[in-house]
């Protein structure tokens, strides 16, 4: 039975759903079906759909009481909205529905693990959120929370673990035919640390293990933990809060981790081999990964940044966007990732240029807009003479560009989108070092209304932000300070079948 907070969140959404024309969102990335939307959370394949949750407040462009929206899919590229999922209206979540994830059970029937939350009034008269995790289970249309809430308390806390800061639960069947799951948690020093959990039927929990520690390196509480086997090793995901910068790898705020190492089975610990960031851009977190039928790791992550996600150039009536969906591998030790391979389907009108040489300023005919995809291979006319920088420029007219611009001595790869359209004084840079043969680069720049993802060397590393830009700022063009000799493709792309 629907109670009256998911009717009234149903019916809001449906009223206002029709006030945003559909070119005000992204061509081709989720958006909130209205108001706002963080972490995407139940991503799972059930019942021949892909179904995505998000974070999500209808009533509301900012963060407020967290409802679970939803959506579905069949091919991960177009979306259909559904009436919201969850709504807290429970003792045990009415201060929100927070992160989770979603596995089918044995019956069948489709399991929602996600975080609860309840105000703790304090001696002060302040508020604080305790958390513990909750499960509604349902059909992949409609969710009943189940009486025996909620399944993860603090009774199931290790020794010193938070229970304010324990929460994004993520689910999955183990090939021993047991569920498990990873929860985010803090130990008694505000430090980050992935509790694994048990069950035979889903419902049930026990507490195994702390599979990971931060141990003081990486932020502060790691939120949304994912866990999973991938190319013979075992890879954590979490986004850190909190993180001091280290050299070009990690910066300053909510961060992206991914940590590749193997599991010890007799401690149930994580052993670490390697550390890096998930994304290098400005606008990615709290990425979620499912499996796809056919074995591929595919992972969705917010493009937003808890930082800067208030300071909004101009109000809209909705807020917050998905990443493209991203297949994931590792080689020697690095978690590379590359669009789904079903987003090549929706790439048309291809443009392709071979050895065009770069001195100054470049333009190609037929080279713009800003529904794209493009190949971009950069290399040195004279090997022996190295250039000293290159650069596209993107979302382009007089007063607006968005820059990716490469300098090979520094190997600095960087994003600028301070000319996109911003007027509020929030980073609009960030710079990465990349790995090149004497000033061989690949990039690929996929371009939407309000965003750009630019996979790097085949998807060795990402860099993703959000632009606000006019859409009659189409232009493209080339750069380059000496010698550049370079190889163009470009799509655009059209999402407009089915
Ligand atoms: C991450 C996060 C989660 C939490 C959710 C609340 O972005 O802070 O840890 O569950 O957002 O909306």
């Amino acid at each position: 039975m629907t109670n009256q907070t998911l009717r009234e969140a149903r019916e809001y959404e449906e009223m206002m759903e029709a006030h945003i024309a559909p070119e005000d969102r992204p061509a081709f990335h989720l958006s909130p079906r209205v108001g706002w939307m963080n972490d995407p959370n139940g991503f799972s394949y059930y019942q021949g759909e892909y179904h995505l949750f998000y974070q999500y407040h209808p009533y509301d462009s900012f963060w407020g009481p967290m409802h679970w929206g939803h959506a579905v899919s069949r091919d991960l590229l177009h979306w259909e909205y559904l009436p919201a999922a969850l709504a807290p209206d429970m003792p045990y979540d009415k201060g929100g529905c927070f992160s989770g994830s979603a596995v089918t059970l044995s019956d069948g029937s489709h399991l929602l693990l996600y975080t609860g939350v309840r105000k703790e009034p304090q001696a002060d008269g302040s508020f604080r959120d305790v958390q513990m995790q909750c499960i509604a289970i349902g059909d992949g249309r409609e969710y009943e929370k189940i009486p025996e809430n909620p399944v993860l308390t603090e009774k199931d806390l290790p020794e010193g673990g938070s229970r304010y800061d324990f929460r994004d639960p993520k689910v999955w069947l183990g090939e021993d035919g047991i569920y498990y799951c990873v929860v985010g948690n803090c130990a008694e020093d505000y430090d980050g640390q992935i509790l694994l959990y048990s069950s035979a039927d889903g419902i049930h929990w026990k507490y195994e293990s702390i599979l990971a520690k931060n141990n003081g390196r990486f932020g502060r509480m790691w939120e949304c933990p994912d866990f999973f086997a991938l190319d013979g090793k075992r890879v954590i995901l979490t986004s850190p809060t909190d993180m001091l910068p280290e050299g070009f790898e990690y910066h300053n705020g909510g961060g992206t981790l991914c940590l590749i190492g193997d599991f010890d089975k007799s401690t149930k610990t994580f052993s670490e081999e390697h550390n890096q960031a998930v994304d290098y851009g400005i606008d990615f977190y709290a990425p979620q990964t499912t499996l796809t039928p056919d074995g591929r790791r595919v992972m969705i992550g917010w493009m937003q940044n808890w930082d800067t996600c208030n300071m909004r150039s101009q109000p809209k009536s909705w807020f917050g966007q998905m990443s493209l969906p991203r297949e994931l591998s590792v080689r020697n030790g690095r978690l590379y990732q590359s669009p789904i391979r079903e987003f090549d389907e929706l790439r048309c009108n291809r443009v392709e240029y071979r050895n065009v040489p770069v001195n100054g300023l470049v333009r190609l005919e037929g080279v713009e807009g800003r529904q794209i995809d493009m190949e971009l291979q950069i290399r040195p006319a004279d090997k022996a003479k190295m250039f000293q920088k290159f650069a596209v420029r993107f979302a382009q007219d007089k007063i607006h560009h968005t820059a990716i611009s490469f300098r090979p001595m520094e190997s600095i790869l960087k994003v600028d989108r301070k000319f996109s359209g911003s007027r509020r004084a929030i980073i609009h840079q960030r710079r990465s070092l990349v790995n090149h043969e004497e000033g061989e680069l690949k990039l690929r720049v996929i371009l939407d209304r309000l965003s750009v993802e630019v996979f790097v060397n085949d998807g060795e590393q990402v860099m993703t932000v959000t632009i606000d830009t006019p859409q009659d700022a189409k232009e493209i063009s080339f750069f380059a300070d000496g010698d550049v000799m370079i190889d163009v493709v470009k799509y655009d792309i059209d999402n407009s079948g089915r």
